[in-house]
């Protein structure tokens, strides 16, 4: 998994001169994956930060449904910086992906999008871990359990 794959993707709008802005998003459609989690950050103090881990497997989707925040990611070689400030685009989040949420603008809501329940064991939570796993991944290396005798 690069930072490539990690992007911005715009959703539909539906103005209303009167009425205001509806936007939606469809699992699979605007999203490559199926939604089985809906989670949302609030009250974040001012300088606060979230995040600070990465996921094995677990794909998201994160707006800003209020306010703004940055995200910051990082593939183990490279960061990239994605400030979000509307609820009509979102930023994609593949696996693997050491993630920051910073710069929390007062009152903002984070909506993330997940493809999975809460699971812990999905989690690296220790950046030199997530490193090593990288570094680990890109070598080939398998784990010995892979290994056959012979
Ligand atoms: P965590 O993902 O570590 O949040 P952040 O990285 O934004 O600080 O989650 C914080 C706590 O909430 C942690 O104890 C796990 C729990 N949690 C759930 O129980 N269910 C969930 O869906 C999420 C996202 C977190």
């Amino acid at each position: 998994m690069v930072i490539q794959e990690c992007r911005i993707i715009n959703l539909p709008k539906i103005s209303d001169a009167t009425k205001g802005n509806l936007s939606f998003v469809e699992s699979r459609k605007h999203i490559p994956f199926d939604i089985a989690r809906v989670y949302y950050l609030y009250d974040v103090p001012g300088g606060e930060e979230r995040g600070e881990h990465a996921h094995k497997t677990l794909e998201q989707f994160i707006i800003a449904m209020s306010g703004s925040f940055d995200v910051v990611l990082d593939d183990g070689y490279q960061k990239k910086r994605f400030h979000l400030n509307r609820a009509y685009y979102g930023l994609y989040v593949c696996p693997m992906m050491w993630r920051k949420l910073e710069n929390f603008s007062s009152g903002s809501v984070c909506l993330v999008l997940a493809s999975d329940f809460y699971k812990e064991s999905d989690y690296i939570r220790d950046y030199k871990t997530f490193l090593e796993a990288v570094r680990k991944r890109d070598s080939g290396e398998t784990d010995s359990s892979d290994k056959k005798d012979g």
